[in-house]
């Protein structure tokens, strides 16, 4: 059975993600992972292929313990991993709750790490493994200190193991977008201090995202950017000192 896995699946760029695979490489089933379950089975209504629904918060361990006994009983083909479950929070490190920072961490970084490794086995040649990281990743980011820092472990992360997986032909792609028109925003201004950030202009549509990196997935290349704002900030992070796209960055969240 070749099968499609995405993670975030309910709103925005999972959703888009889920989609588009289904047009894309006719998969026989796209397991739709998220919390909120009647989107889901919304979403899987609207597939081509038969849509599995996993309603699980990946921010809990025993999820992914739920998803690794199901692909060893199924032993499927996987022929996509989509990683875009993740949130971010406006504010300042000591703005945000213990809680908050914690469950960005443990989504962010812990949850894409865990699901990526249970379905490493599965990986054949020409399979797709796109992690959504951000350009946040890029440099860090003062007023959203936290998110930025987890899409820089995303990026590294993603940046190794495609190092790692050379020769076994899956193609591994870092996902960095700027921002994009989804349910991010108010998730991410539902906080102590909204006001950090107090504009995301530019913002592309989720299917635009999800097309143009699914494409240069498709041509093997290690990070996507999605347009010409993250590319240069993808340029400027390897050409400048930290502290100019920090004073930069810190000066526009205000505006
Ligand atoms: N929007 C942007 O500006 C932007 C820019 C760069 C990168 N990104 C990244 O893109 C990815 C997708 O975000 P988006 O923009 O599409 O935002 P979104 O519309 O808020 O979607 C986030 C998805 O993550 C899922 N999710 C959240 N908490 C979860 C949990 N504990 N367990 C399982 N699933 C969970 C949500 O589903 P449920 O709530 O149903 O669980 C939802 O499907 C994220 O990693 C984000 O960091 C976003």
């Amino acid at each position: 059975m070749k099968i499609a896995i995405v993670t975030g699946a309910s709103s925005g760029l999972g959703r888009a993600y889920a989609k588009q695979l289904d047009r894309l490489l006719h998969p026989d089933e796209i397991w739709l992972i998220a919390r909120r379950e009647e989107r889901l089975q919304a979403l899987a209504g609207e597939l081509g292929c038969r849509g599995r629904v996993l309603a699980m918060d990946l921010k809990r361990r025993e999820s992914v313990e739920v998803l690794e006994a199901l692909l060893a009983e199924e032993r499927p083909e996987v022929a996509a991993l989509v990683c875009a479950a993740g949130f971010g929070k406006f504010g300042r490190a000591q703005d945000l709750t213990a809680e908050e920072t914690g469950d960005m961490i443990a989504l962010n970084c812990r949850s894409a790490v865990e699901v990526t490794r249970v379905c490493l086995p599965y990986l054949e040649r020409g399979s797709r493994l796109l992690e959504v990281a951000s350009c946040a990743g890029f440099q860090p980011l003062p007023g959203m200190n936290l998110y930025a820092a987890t899409k820089a472990f995303l990026l590294r992360y993603t940046q190794a193991l495609r190092w790692e997986l050379r020769g076994r032909g899956v193609k591994v792609t870092a996902v960095c977008p700027y921002w994009v028109k989804t349910e991010f925003m108010a998730v991410a201004r539902d906080t102590a201090n909204p006001d950090a950030v107090r504009h995301t202009p530019f913002a592309m549509r989720p299917e635009a995202v999800a097309a143009w990196s699914l494409t240069m997935n498709g041509l093997d290349l290690a990070v996507a950017t999605c347009g010409p704002i993250p590319f240069a900030m993808e340029v400027g992070s390897k050409v400048l000192p930290a502290c100019v796209p920090m004073a930069l960055w810190d000066k526009l969240r205000r505006m």
